[in-house]
């Protein structure tokens, strides 16, 4: 089958590591198109996945954007899809993976008169977006896509929830290759000494700096718990959120904490750190819509405590594969990774337990298989 996949991003986020392993089966006859160029293109190439960047400006519409806003994204859309429609007539359908990929999406499905797939990596909620976006996305969704994917039932019920017809969506959770979170000893070791984190007990983060992915909660409740307790923030403000990034530092000076707080930017060896970590924190202030870091942990055979929100609850099974915490509520974190630093033999069952149920429900062989079948329905 050839595929024509969008996508607005030049930084691989969550739903473009996605992305990324969903293409692959599919790279001798389809291509990626992206709307921007960054690190993601430098991935794709890495694993021999076509990519063609569409233009070198972002298309700008925010969260909050209005009708001008709009108006204005209008006249940067219009280049884009005339560039798109003698491209989309080579390829079987468009998989659009990302909102501004559908908008684009949807006017090339309609001219090249191929049919559309949207997977949506986002609970479509007035938390995370505008209304307008909304309302445009739902009714983009509902009259031109022949598919949604939903990343999580999160995800699918707030579709539902906001207008979004019930017979278009399917779940497919992200799938993960489990071998690649086996990590052996000897650099497990090697990476501790490397970060200086030999004797502590570690607690990783690895989420991207942005404010809903909660790290400053995370920050406040390790000044309550023991010093021996660390943590390492791995990630980046990718979407401009350098104010907040200012603010983690601050906060982490203000409280005396800039022993235990180490900050690792942006990493490309996840499996490496994740596994030298003792345990792993989740801290989403608002539903995390799937939540690809929880299930990678669980992977490493890590003890994961997550947000009780959004697909985090799909993912983790409360004292037996992780622990799910109250989002927001510092005291209840701050409790949990004590309880787990003072008594590591009772996690040993839970992150053990993690890794079997994490590699056999997120198997990326039977989630490409499952999209896949989705795909041949709509031929
Ligand atoms: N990630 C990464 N390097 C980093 C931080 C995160 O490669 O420094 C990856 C992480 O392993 C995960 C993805 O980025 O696969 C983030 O996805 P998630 O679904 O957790 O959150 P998102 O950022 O998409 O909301
Ligand atoms: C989005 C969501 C994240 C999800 C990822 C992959 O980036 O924010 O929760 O894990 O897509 O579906």
């Amino acid at each position: 089958m050839k595929i024509l996949f969008l996508d607005q991003s030049g930084k691989p986020g969550g739903a473009e590591l996605c992305l990324l392993d969903i293409a692959k089966p599919y790279r001798h006859t389809s291509l990626i198109a992206l709307f921007a160029d960054g690190d993601f293109r430098n991935l794709l190439q890495k694993s021999h996945i076509p990519v063609q960047i569409l233009t070198n400006q972002t298309i700008k519409t925010r969260k909050q954007s209005n009708l001008i806003q709009g108006l204005t994204s209008l006249t940067q859309i219009i280049p884009l899809i005339t560039k798109l429609i003698p491209i989309a007539k080579k390829y079987d359908l468009i998989y659009a993976n990302t909102q501004k990929a559908l908008v684009v999406g949807t006017l090339t499905s309609f001219l090249s008169q191929r049919p559309l797939v949207y997977h949506l990596h986002d609970i479509l909620c007035t938390t995370h977006f505008s209304k307008t976006n909304l309302t445009l996305a739902i009714t983009l969704a509902n009259r031109f896509a022949s598919l949604v994917i939903a990343n999580s039932q999160a995800s699918q019920t707030a579709f539902i929830q906001a207008g979004g017809n019930p017979n278009l969506v399917q779940v497919v959770y992200n799938g993960f290759n489990s071998q690649k979170y086996q990590i052996p000893d000897n650099i497990v070791q090697q990476t501790k000494q490397e970060l200086d984190i030999a004797d502590k007990f570690v607690i990783g983060h690895f989420s991207r700096l942005a404010p809903w992915k909660g790290q400053h909660i995370l920050i406040a409740a390790l000044a309550k718990c023991p010093p021996q307790v660390t943590a390492i923030l791995v990630g980046d403000a990718l979407f401009g959120e350098h104010d907040y990034v200012q603010q983690l530092h601050q906060q982490v000076r203000e409280l005396g904490l800039e022993h235990r707080v180490k900050f690792l930017g942006f990493r490309h060896d996840i499996p490496q750190l994740m596994t030298t970590c003792d345990i792993v924190t989740h801290t989403s202030t608002s539903p995390e819509p799937f939540g690809r870091v929880i299930v990678e942990a669980m992977l490493c055979g890590k003890t994961v405590i997550a947000a009780q929100a959004g697909g985090a609850m799909e993912l983790v099974e409360h004292g037996k594969t992780g622990f799910l915490v109250t989002p927001e509520n510092i005291e209840e974190l701050a409790h949990t990774i004590t309880q787990c630093y003072k008594h590591p033999e009772n996690i040993i069952a839970i992150a053990n337990q993690a890794r079997t149920t994490a590699s056999q429900r997120f198997d990326i062989k039977s989630i490409n298989q499952q999209i896949s079948q989705l795909l041949c329905q709509l031929k």
